[in-house]
């Protein structure tokens, strides 16, 4: 399909999704039924994250007691995993940041950095309110899970909470790019389709979540230290499970976070209103103070990288 086809194709789609969304609808679910696929097109997941940005500041707001429960479940998990040194924490596809707060608030340790990104420049802003609101130092940005623009071994911990969820087929590079970018251990957080009941998995079925987390952890040789279900889950269709895996950490930790351009794995570095990769003259942009790093956000600037280097 050519890119002009591609973009004729593609608007139809959104604006399904758009009415979809507005009418009470699945917004997903509507692209994959106008596609005739079974599984979710990266944009449409974006699309309908992005639709529905403010409404977990909303619930969170609404239900400050299942937010909790929900956050000191994984503080406890992470928890171990930080305690012994001055960590780094990162949550992947962090949505309105209401976990992360959370688990920030609630891991009651000094962490060395902590951050999360999204794929939506929505849901990140509307994140930037709520860690404000709450106090929370955290660093956010919009990026991919599948092209994380971070160096190999950047964070002591990676975790998530749902977000890979959506990429039903994507599951060996999802996880194969958490254990990348860890340097200690990755910590998923997931609905776990092999340990749910026959109607969970009919419904993870239907909206195309992740399946076998566990087995592509396994086939990229990572060493699982747990896998269950957790005690408490936010719907019981949708049962949460954790994959625990730990990695033997080399490298020493550094003190600066290592951004890497996520087309190219070349040095990044922000300066100013954009990121710069200036070994291959690639810059990434920053939208309302929000940094745009997934690979589509690159923009071949060789002239910019070769200015700025004067
Ligand atoms: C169910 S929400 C969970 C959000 C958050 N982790 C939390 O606990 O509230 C899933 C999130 O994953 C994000 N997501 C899904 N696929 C992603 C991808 N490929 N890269 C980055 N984020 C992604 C969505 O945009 C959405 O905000």
């Amino acid at each position: 399909m050519s890119s002009n086809s591609a973009a004729l194709a593609f608007g139809p789609v959104v604006r399904a999704m758009r009415e979809a969304y507005r009418n009470g609808g699945n917004a997903m679910e509507a692209a994959r039924a106008l596609l005739g696929a079974d599984a979710n097109l990266p944009m449409a997941v974006l699309v309908a994250y992005d639709l529905q940005a403010g409404t977990y500041v909303d619930s969170a707001r609404a239900q400050p007691g299942r937010t909790e429960t929900w956050c000191s479940q994984l503080a406890d998990l992470l928890r171990p995993l930080v305690t012994h040194s001055p960590s780094s924490i990162l949550e992947v596809g962090v949505g309105e940041a209401t976990t992360l707060a959370g688990v920030v608030e609630q891991l009651g340790v000094t962490l060395r950095w902590a951050g999360g990104f999204d794929v939506s420049w929505s849901r990140i802003d509307a994140a930037r309110g709520w860690l404000a609101e709450r106090h929370v130092a955290a660093e956010t940005f919009v990026g991919d899970l599948f092209a994380i623009p971070l160096a190999d071994g950047a964070v002591d911990v990676v975790y998530s909470s749902h977000s890979l969820e959506p990429n039903g087929g994507r599951e060996l590079e999802a996880v194969g790019e958490c254990l990348r970018v860890a340097r200690r251990a990755v910590v998923l957080v997931e609905p776990l389709y092999e340990l749910a009941g026959p109607d969970a998995q009919a419904r993870m079925r239907s909206h195309g979540y992740v399946r076998g987390l566990r087995d592509a952890a396994e086939s990229l040789g990572a060493r699982v230290v747990d896998y269950r279900l957790l005690p408490y889950t936010g719907n019981p269709l949708n049962p949460s499970g954790v994959l625990v895996l730990e990695k033997d950490a080399q490298s020493p930790a550094t003190d600066q976070l290592a951004w890497r351009c996520p087309l190219t794995h070349a040095p990044l570095t922000p300066e100013g209103d954009l990121f710069l990769a200036a070994d291959v003259g690639i810059a990434y942009p920053v939208m309302r103070g929000i940094p745009l790093l997934r690979p589509e956000h690159g923009v071949v600037a060789s002239r910019l990288a070769d200015t700025m280097r004067r």
